[in-house]
């Protein structure tokens, strides 16, 4: 496994995404977790949604048995999408991270991340919430999620000396919103069109990683594109690629996403160990600048 410099942290290149693990048992949570470990993956994220604040307590369960490895996992959550809408107020930012410390049984969360743009945001409120929640020591560092520069810019305006320090962003193969419009400048293609204002340069510009989320799967939770009949010229790639790796598909789809300049950080969702192993082993190779290029153009998309 790689590491990189993420606010002081030393951080995996590849974080384990806990949206899933409800549907775990004990045992079944425990051997994830350790298998994460094993494999070289200290970055945990989490939401205070998930599976309805389950995924949080299983993890809290493990936390709570395997207290010598506290020290080990980097722990990220995520407030602010509650009962069908967003909400940004400092009330319920605050009265979010209390009950994610809670079910998780911790004293602080190293991250926490907004989790869906709140177009009724008073950036006071947020500045004014993260302020005491960095004072009282429960929470260490802040970002967004799905937000565009200009929302980060406002938020960041008010945020004294609290850095925005991570961007979540659905990016993936298929999925490719963030780098087209910037492949594309100056012609009359509909990729040139940008949908999220320059994202990708902003969060390099300003030392923001980017953390992609569902790297696997296609549309908006439509299932993964590894093995699907739809995708059968970018599956073509990804085995041909793999297999001069050494590496399955998967894998090869999560190294497309590491061997992006950028040093983003995938976010990926499997609780199959099988999967989590074969993926870790792939973080450590290099792709070709033309193999990346290759697999872009699997997928349909061309360049001008
Ligand atoms: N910020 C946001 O708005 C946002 C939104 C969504 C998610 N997230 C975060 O991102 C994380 C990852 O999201 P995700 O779970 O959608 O990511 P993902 O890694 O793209 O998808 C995981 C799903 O794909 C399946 N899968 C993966 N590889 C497979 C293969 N080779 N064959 C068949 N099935 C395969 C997994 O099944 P198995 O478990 O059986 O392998 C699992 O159901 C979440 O846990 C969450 O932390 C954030």
């Amino acid at each position: 496994m790689k590491y990189f410099d993420l606010a002081g942290y030393r951080a995996s290149r590849i974080a384990q995404g806990c949206m899933r693990i409800a549907s775990l048992d004990k045992k079944e949570v425990d051997t994830l977790i350790k298998t994460d470990l094993d494999c070289g993956i200290n970055f945990f994220d989490h939401a205070d949604i998930y599976g309805g604040g389950e995924c949080e307590r299983k993890f809290g369960e493990f936390l709570k048995d395997n207290p010598s490895l506290k020290n080990e996992i980097i722990i990220q959550t995520k407030c602010a999408i509650t009962n069908g809408y967003y909400d940004f107020s400092k009330e319920h930012i605050i009265k979010s991270v209390e009950g994610s410390l809670t079910r998780l049984g911790v004293d602080c969360v190293d991250f926490l991340l907004l989790h869906r743009p709140d177009t009724l945001m008073e950036p006071e409120e947020v500045a004014e919430a993260f302020e005491l929640l960095s004072t009282q020591g429960k929470v260490k560092c802040f970002g967004v999620s799905n937000q565009n520069p200009m929302q980060i810019q406002l938020l960041q305006k008010y945020l004294k000396d609290i850095k925005i320090h991570i961007n979540q962003l659905q990016f993936s193969i298929t999925n490719t919103g963030i780098i087209d419009s910037g492949l594309n400048v100056n012609t009359e293609k509909a990729e040139a069109i940008d949908r999220d204002g320059y994202v990708l340069d902003f969060c390099r510009l300003n030392d923001i990683t980017i953390q992609p989320w569902s790297p696997l799967q296609h549309g908006f939770f439509g299932g993964t594109f590894i093995g699907n009949p739809d995708y059968s010229s970018l599956n073509k790639k990804l085995n041909e690629i793999g297999e001069k790796y050494g590496i399955t598909a998967t894998s090869t789809a999560i190294l497309w996403l590491l061997r992006h300049s950028a040093c983003m950080q995938p976010i990926i969702g499997t609780v199959n160990t099988e999967r989590i192993k074969d993926i870790s082993r792939g973080a450590n190779i290099d792709m070709s600048r033309q193999e990346w290029y290759e697999l872009y153009k699997s997928t349909g998309k061309t360049l001008p």
